[in-house]
């Protein structure tokens, strides 16, 4: 097997945060050890509703945010507490496509400096060289040479967002970290920005830890697929694996949410709507993390936490839940759910 470019092993962020009163801090459990890995030219999706810890752990890897424990290996290096100076160079390795681009592009800088910057700091290329190297990212996404002279306000969303990812992808790292890169565009455009980021994965190799709320995206472009529910990894397998076989009571939810191409199927589909919100990470419900919500809930679950296991002979299916039996039995919510069409 070939060494994974990512591995993330037991990683937890927790944030103190004032409760007001003067002795008391809270602790917010964003991420509560999370572990996975990214092969080289793999893409996994991490999905998981607004507040579950995703663009944490993106944080935490990118070392934006100081984890609190665990390790993070970057292509067989632990990086997880290199000293600040030690970790500008890692940007040449892994960088980072936000949701928002506007907040994420320099306001006052051309957009030829912007998608340069990274080649200048990391001293890649000579000042000749820069001007054609960026004709050629600019080309890479798509967008016509005259633009880099124009600021980001200048421009729409869907351009801000194939710089941001020309911008990141100019140093060719190994690793590229898409937070919600669509989320914040509109419905039209975010079909050609995932098809950019498909066909430029396919032609470009580099693996990408791809980060979602909504499963139809991940479906596209991953080939793993990690569940997050409230700071935790709860199920993780090959996409077509996931789809077609989910196994946690979450997933098979969150899977009924989205839309089928076939009118059929889709008027024979149940749609299951969690009741209440996802429960606040600063007292995460006892046993599973879930149990509040879950729709098949059983007293084991109120207490004992489940741990992420492998099921056998389903192919890196990995669930935590003790409802799910040893060979991928898994519990039928639709019959429990009250559902809506
Ligand atoms: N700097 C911070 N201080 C305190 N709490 C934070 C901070 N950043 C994130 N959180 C909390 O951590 C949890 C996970 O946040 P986040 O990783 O942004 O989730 P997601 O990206 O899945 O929406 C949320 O409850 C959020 O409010
Ligand atoms: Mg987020």
């Amino acid at each position: 097997m070939t060494a994974p470019v990512l591995q993330v092993d037991n990683l937890k962020k927790h944030f103190p945060v004032d409760s007001g009163l003067r002795s008391s801090k809270e602790i917010v459990h964003a991420v509560d050890g999370v572990s996975f890995s990214i092969a080289p030219g793999e893409v996994l999706g991490l999905v998981g509703e607004s507040g579950s810890g995703k663009s944490t752990v993106g944080k935490c890897i990118l070392r934006l945010l100081e984890p609190t424990a665990g390790t993070i290996t970057l292509q067989g290096t632990d990086i997880t507490r290199l000293p600040r100076r030690r970790v500008r160079p890692l940007r040449r390795k892994m960088h980072m496509v936000f949701q928002d681009p506007y907040s994420s592009l320099n306001p006052r800088m051309p957009i030829g400096r912007i998608v340069g910057e990274p080649l200048r700091m990391h001293n890649l290329v000579d000042g000749s060289q820069l001007e054609r190297r960026v004709s050629e990212l600019l080309e890479m996404v798509a967008l016509r040479p005259e633009l880099r002279h124009r600021y980001p306000h200048e421009l729409s969303g869907g351009q801000r967002q194939r710089v941001a990812i020309a911008r990141a992808l100019s140093v060719q790292p190994p690793l590229l970290i898409a937070d919600e890169p669509v989320s914040a565009l509109d419905v039209s455009v975010q079909a050609s920005i995932l098809n950019l980021l498909k066909d430029l994965q396919a032609e470009l190799g580099f693996s990408c830890l791809f980060v979602a709320h909504d499963l139809s995206t991940v479906e596209f472009l991953c080939d793993r697929v990690a569940v997050m529910y409230l700071g935790k990894i709860v199920e993780m397998a090959p996409r077509k694996e996931l789809f077609v076989h989910p196994k946690h009571p979450y997933t098979q939810a969150l899977l009924s949410a989205v839309p089928v191409p076939d009118a059929k199927a889709q008027r024979h589909r149940q749609r299951i709507v969690l009741t209440g919100d996802i429960p606040s990470p600063v007292a995460p419900p006892t046993g599973c993390s879930f149990h509040t919500r879950c729709p098949v809930v059983q007293e084991r679950n109120r207490i004992e936490e489940p741990q992420l296991r492998e099921i056998s002979g389903q192919g890196h299916h990995l669930v935590a839940c003790h409802l799910v039996g040893p060979n991928g039995e898994a519990p039928d919510i639709t019959r429990e759910t009250s559902h809506a069409q």
